[in-house]
C-alpha cells in the first residue's frame, strides 16, 4: 500500500508533560484511520507534528513521503483543525474562495467546486450569509467544506463531526467512504464512539502510545467486547 502518512517513534512534550512518547502511525491510499484517545491524550498533537505545524522532540513525520510543512504539498491534502479558523466578517463563500486560492486550486471550476461542497455539508442555501451568523455547527460545516475544495488525496479532520445533527453526520460519513473507495487516505479524529464503527482502522492513543491499531472488528474480538467504546473504555481501566 502507498504510505500517505507515516509517523515513526515520534515524541513530543510541552514543558515537563510528555503528551506523545513513542508513537508510530501510518496511513494509506484508500483507508480511513480513526485516532481515539481521551481528551488530552494528543490526537490533535499527533496532527499538529504531522502538519509540520509542532515540531517533533524525537522522531519523524512524513506525508506523501516528505517532511511538513511543504507548500507544494498543500494542494494534496485538506485539514480540518479542532477549532474552526474562519474569517467571520466575510460570507461562506468568501471564505471557500480565500481558502481555494491559498490552497492553488485553479479559477476555472471554481464556483462549481464550491458548489459541490456546500452541498456535501449542506450550505448551499447559507453560501451567502456571513460567518458571523452562523452557529457553532454551521461554522463545523464550513471547516468541513473547505477542507473538501479541490477532493484533495489526503484529508485531515480534527474533531469534524462536533455540533452536527446525525442526519447529516450520516451524509458526511457516506461522503469520506466515497472518497475512500476514490482512493484517498483520510486521519480522522472523534469523540463519537459509533463513528469509530464506520473507520478501516482505529488507532488507541493512550498514555503517550499507540496502544492498539486494528479494524474495528478485530479491537472488539481481541478486547472480548462488543464495541469500540467497551474497547476504549476497558483499555482505559487497564491502563489506570
Ligand atoms: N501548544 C501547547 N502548549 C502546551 N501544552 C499543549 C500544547 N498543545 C497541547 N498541549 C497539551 O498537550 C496535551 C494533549 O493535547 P491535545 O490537544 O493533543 O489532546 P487531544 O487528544 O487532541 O484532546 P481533545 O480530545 O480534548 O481534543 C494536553 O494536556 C494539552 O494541554
Ligand atoms: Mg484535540
Amino acid at each position: 500500500m502507498e504510505k500517505i502518512i507515516s509517523l515513526e517513534k515520534v515524541a513530543k512534550s510541552f514543558g515537563k508533560l510528555k503528551v506523545l512518547k513513542d508513537v508510530d502511525l501510518s496511513l494509506g491510499r484508500g483507508e480511513i484511520l480513526g485516532l481515539l484517545g481521551p481528551s488530552g491524550a494528543g490526537k490533535s498533537t499527533v496532527i499538529n507534528v504531522t502538519l509540520g505545524v509542532e515540531k517533533a522532540d524525537a522522531g519523524t513525520a512524513y506525508v506523501f513521503g516528505e517532511v511538513m510543512p511543504q507548500r507544494q504539498l498543500l494542494g494534496k491534502m485538506g485539514y480540518m483543525a479542532q477549532s474552526d479558523a474562519l474569517y467571520e466578517s466575510l460570507t461562506a463563500r468568501a471564505n471557500l474562495k480565500f481558502f481555494a486560492e491559498m490552497h492553488g486550486i485553479s479559477k476555472e471550476g471554481l464556483d462549481e467546486e464550491i458548489n459541490r461542497v456546500a452541498e456535501v455539508v449542506s450550505l448551499g442555501k447559507a453560501l451567502d450569509q456571513y460567518v458571523f451568523g452562523f452557529s457553532g455547527g454551521m461554522k463545523r460545516r464550513l471547516s468541513l467544506a473547505i477542507a473538501l475544495l479541490g477532493n484533495p488525496l489526503l484529508l485531515v479532520l480534527d474533531e469534524p463531526t462536533v455540533g452536527i445533527d446525525p442526519a447529516l453526520r450520516r451524509q458526511i460519513w457516506a461522503e469520506l467512504h466515497k472518497m475512500k473507495e476514490e482512493g484517498h487516505a483520510i486521519l480522522v479524529t472523534t469523540h463519537v464512539m459509533d463513528e469509530a464503527e464506520l473507520v478501516d482502522r482505529v488507532a488507541l492513543l493512550m498514555g503517550g502510545h499507540v496502544i492498539a491499531n486494528d479494524a474495528p472488528k478485530k479491537l472488539e474480538a481481541q478486547y472480548g467486547v462488543p464495541s469500540i467504546e467497551d474497547v476504549f473504555l476497558k483499555a482505559e481501566e487497564e491502563l489506570s
